[in-house]
């Protein structure tokens, strides 16, 4: 639809986490004009939900080069280790920074020093935490303050639907729909010659996740039909130990911090007996996908749908003290971990691919950046290692806004598409462009936009075949239903000349079915198993002959 009203600003930031909101606040700082637009409100996204912490090389003999090696291993091979260098000899200072603007972290009492505490695949203790378990809520509630308090305009409730371009196919800003009262309600435009993504993920492709109703894709949606190559999504990470609250749990699910294994808790099977040990070195705390590989494997095995965490011995006042969150979340559920193990299962959690950028955050489209879960920088690989992700909206978000204040001089410029990249990246890029069969008509209501309740099917679609476990049938199958679903909404617009009426219900719907459709082709082309991608049919890595990874654009001409 053409927008009602229109704003204007140098940068506009889509998505209010710990990498949006960093964006906003340094780019404000060099002197640029910045809306921030968002879904729902300021701290509805995903970074209000971290739990653990923020990973960084910190503690006294830890290095960055430690840190490097932890997330080189756990990423399974496709780690860009320029990118992880970026993020780990950066990430300390950032986290300073962070204090800096008002994030309060669990210290020693008496010394001051930052906790630390331990989680899957890190040799050491170097997570940061705050209240406990409650470290993305108290990051969250630092930088809306900060936001609010820098005067940086906000427009909540605001979908984003799709990228402006001007003529020479620069992003020139974002249309978007506002929802609720006041001039500004309705479908709008807010023009800038910068465009920065930070949607966070895509959890709610899922039947159950840990991640918030908002985390619909909406941000890999826009890049793929705006042109943008997209890299990496097969490799979605399940987290081992979320809350199991029985077969027909849907939609966001009670995460269980993998610190409290890092503190010590440990994993039991229906008989009580451990089952990660003997499997690594790290048992409990190996790198999440072996985890939940391992957990996974032990229900199939007892034929039960879930295991334990048992973490009785902690005894109450470390319950209490140390994690207050999950305690919580637990007794709302019934569920006393101080007397009983805690019944868990693996959930989606995260997406280690997205919108793919260079280690400035620019996109393959002039002018457009992505930061945070939407983006794929290349530190993640085949699987993120447990609280980067924190780290590297922020350490990619200061990097992005240095760069945009850099040009704001003289005219925002170009992506990575016309910035200098290596003969490697050119080859890498060549020999692996996946150009997938997908439709770029969506959520400008130009094509089908489906009905809200496509939204169940396509989560039970994609748990049934494009799950922790995947095989070809399985994912064949899923590709062909999701056809379906597509092809229903077409021959729908096809009859009636309409689909359903536009609203954030039908765009979010629209958004999951693409980002599905791509998930599941790049999930059948990736014939191994690697990382967070679990193929039955394909139970070995392949190396070299899957080191590298899928890329996917959207030509004009696809349908
Ligand atoms: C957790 O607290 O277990 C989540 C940490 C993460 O996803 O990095």
């Amino acid at each position: 639809p053409a927008p009602g009203w229109a704003t204007e600003a140098d940068v506009v930031v889509v998505g209010s986490g710990v990498a949006g909101l960093t964006v906003a606040l340094r780019c404000a700082a060099a002197g640029a004009k910045v809306t921030v637009v968002t879904k729902a409100r300021l701290d509805d996204g995903s970074t209000r939900w971290a739990q653990g912490g923020i990973a960084a090389a910190l503690g006294e003999g830890d290095t960055p080069e430690q840190h490097l090696d932890d997330t080189l291993v756990a990423g399974a091979g496709l780690c860009d280790e320029t990118a992880v260098r970026a993020l780990v000899t950066e990430g300390p200072d950032a986290v300073r920074r962070l204090i800096g603007t008002g994030a309060r972290f669990d210290a020693d009492d008496d010394t001051g020093e930052i906790l630390l505490t331990r989680e899957g695949g890190h040799h050491r203790r170097r997570i940061a935490h705050a209240g406990g378990d409650a470290t993305g809520a108290e990051i969250s509630r630092a930088l809306v303050e900060a936001v609010r308090a820098a005067g940086i305009e906000t427009v909540e409730n605001a979908l984003v639907l799709d990228l402006l371009k001007d003529a020479s196919g620069r992003a020139a800003g974002v249309t978007l729909h506002v929802m609720g009262e006041g001039q500004r309600d309705g479908v709008g435009a807010v023009r800038a010659g910068a465009v920065v993504l930070a949607t966070g993920g895509m959890g709610q492709v899922f039947s159950a996740t840990t991640n918030p109703a908002v985390s619909t894709g909406d941000g890999v949606a826009l890049a793929l039909r705006a042109g943008a190559e997209v890299s990496d999504l097969e490799f979605v990470q399940f987290h081992p130990t979320v809350l199991w609250l029985g077969p027909e749990a849907e939609g966001q699910q009670p995460l269980v911090s993998e610190a409290v294994r890092g503190e010590g808790a440990y994993l039991v099977d229906a008989d009580g007996v451990r089952f990660m040990q003997g499997q690594h070195e790290l048992a409990e705390l190996a790198p999440r996908d072996i985890v939940a590989k391992g957990i996974l494997r032990r229900m199939l095995e007892q034929n039960a749908e879930h295991m334990y965490l048992d973490a009785r011995h902690f005894g109450a006042r470390m319950w209490e003290h140390r994690f207050p969150t999950i305690l919580a979340a637990c007794r709302a559920h019934g569920i006393d971990p101080v007397t009983e193990p805690i019944p868990v299962a693996p959930a989606a959690h995260y997406a280690s691919g997205g919108v793919r950028t260079d280690l400035s955050g620019r996109t393959t489209v002039p002018g457009l950046y992505a930061c945070g879960e939407v983006a794929c920088t290349g530190v993640h690989g085949a699987n993120r290692l447990a609280s980067n992700s924190l780290l590297e909206g922020l350490v990619f978000a200061e990097r992005i806004a240095e760069g945009i204040a850099e040009r704001i001089a003289e005219g925002i410029s170009e992506g990575i598409a016309s910035a200098p990249t290596s003969q490697a990246q050119q080859a890498l890029q060549a020999q692996q462009a996946l150009q997938t069969q997908q439709t770029p008509e969506a959520a400008t209501g130009e094509g089908p936009l489906l009905p809200p309740e496509a939204r169940y099917t396509i989560q039970r679609i994609m748990t049934a075949g494009a799950g922790v476990l995947r095989s070809a049938e399985s994912l064949a199958h899923a590709a062909a239903q999701l056809e379906q679903v597509h092809d229903g909404a077409a021959e729908t617009l096809r009859r009636d000349g309409k689909t359903a009426e536009p609203g954030v219900d039908t765009w979010e719907a629209t958004n999951l079915l693409l980002v599905a459709r791509v998930l599941v082709a790049a999930a059948l082309r990736r014939e191994e198993t690697r990382g967070c991608h679990w193929r039955e049919d394909r139970p070995d890595r392949d190396d070299p002959a899957w080191r590298r990874h899928l890329l996917v654009t959207l030509g004009p001409g696809d349908t």
